[in-house]
């Protein structure tokens, strides 16, 4: 399975914050905001990424990522010359995922909770399996601002709306979604919304008529944050913070994840950052001194 991180849009609920630094890759308390999807991919053991972002900002994440060699993992780059909506990732990634089921993860969604990793395993395998698409839902006090979903009386997913007036439901669909390959050709028939975007809740609308969609709750374990405005930023950062100070152990620790799933050596990423002097870098020495 490939992944996807879109890391591109316009920011602009942040303004002045992202005139000219990527939304994603600004600081969540102790790293940049892109290091907790690539976490989430990584933990999912997707090892080949795409990352999309504007022609601006693409530089930035080459600079901060490169190739993804340091992690035992591959990044790739591509534009997004305009925030035409989230379902073009699939248009743009068509052939870096050639014939192969893709993870895609929205590059300002934080996600946290004991059992992840195990629930991104098990998405992975209803997709390779089944050839179904997986979709998470989160209780939320606003729906209205995300795609919704509605259940019948069985918790059986009838519908997703974008943005609804009305919602039918607190369930938010949130930025983590896998798809069988057949994601490419569903994507290449969207056909942009009235806001002008390639709406992601058209993909998932066509898997659901097929019978073909599997949603996910996620549950009171979970915590999942977007970062998409101040206040929600601050809050990421505060709660990073406390979750960190609480467990000793960090969030979204790239270089922690490769080394525990043997994707690098202890001695390859030693090297990597033995010139790197702050608290981060003194973690993951710690972490391979322990181990
Ligand atoms: P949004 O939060 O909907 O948009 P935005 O990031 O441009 O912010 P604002 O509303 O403040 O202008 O986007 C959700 C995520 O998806 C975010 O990480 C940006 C990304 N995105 C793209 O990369 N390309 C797109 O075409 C769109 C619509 C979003």
């Amino acid at each position: 399975m490939k992944g996807i991180i879109l890391a591109g849009g316009s920011g602009t609920r942040l303004h002045p914050l992202t005139q000219v630094v990527s939304k994603q890759l600004l600081p969540v308390y102790d790293k940049p905001m892109i290091y907790y999807p690539l976490s989430v991919l990584m933990m999912a053991g997707i090892r080949e990424i795409l990352i999309i972002s504007t022609p601006q900002d693409l530089p930035n994440f080459i600079r901060l990522l490169g190739d993804g060699v340091q992690l035992g993992i591959r990044i790739s780059y591509a534009e997004q010359p305009h925030p035409d909506g989230l379902a073009q990732a699939f248009i743009i990634g068509e052939e870096f995922i050639e014939d192969d089921d893709v993870c895609l993860i929205l590059g300002d969604n934080i996600f946290y909770g004991a059992g992840l990793q195990s629930l991104l395993i098990d998405a992975r395998n209803i997709v390779e399996n089944d050839k179904k698409a997986v979709i998470f839902g989160y209780y939320v006090d606003d729906p209205q601002r995300y795609g919704v979903a509605e259940f019948d009386q069985s918790g059986k997913v009838l519908n997703i709306e974008e943005k609804p007036h009305t919602p039918k439901s607190n369930y938010a669909v949130v930025g983590l979604y896998f798809y069988p390959n057949s994601v490419i050709n569903i994507a290449h028939q969207v056909i942009p919304s009235k806001r002008g975007e390639l709406e992601i809740t058209e993909v998932n609308q066509a898997y659901l008529v097929e019978d073909n969609l599997h949603m996910q709750l996620l549950g009171r374990g979970f915590a999942w944050l977007d970062t998409g405005t101040h206040e929600s930023l601050s809050e990421a950062t505060e709660f990073i913070k406390t979750i960190e100070k609480r467990t000793s152990l960090k969030v979204g620790c790239i270089e922690e994840i490769a080394f525990s799933k043997g994707y690098v050596k202890s001695q390859e990423l030693i090297k990597s950052i033995e010139n790197k002097k702050s608290p981060y870098y003194d973690y993951v020495k710690k972490i391979i001194s322990r181990a």
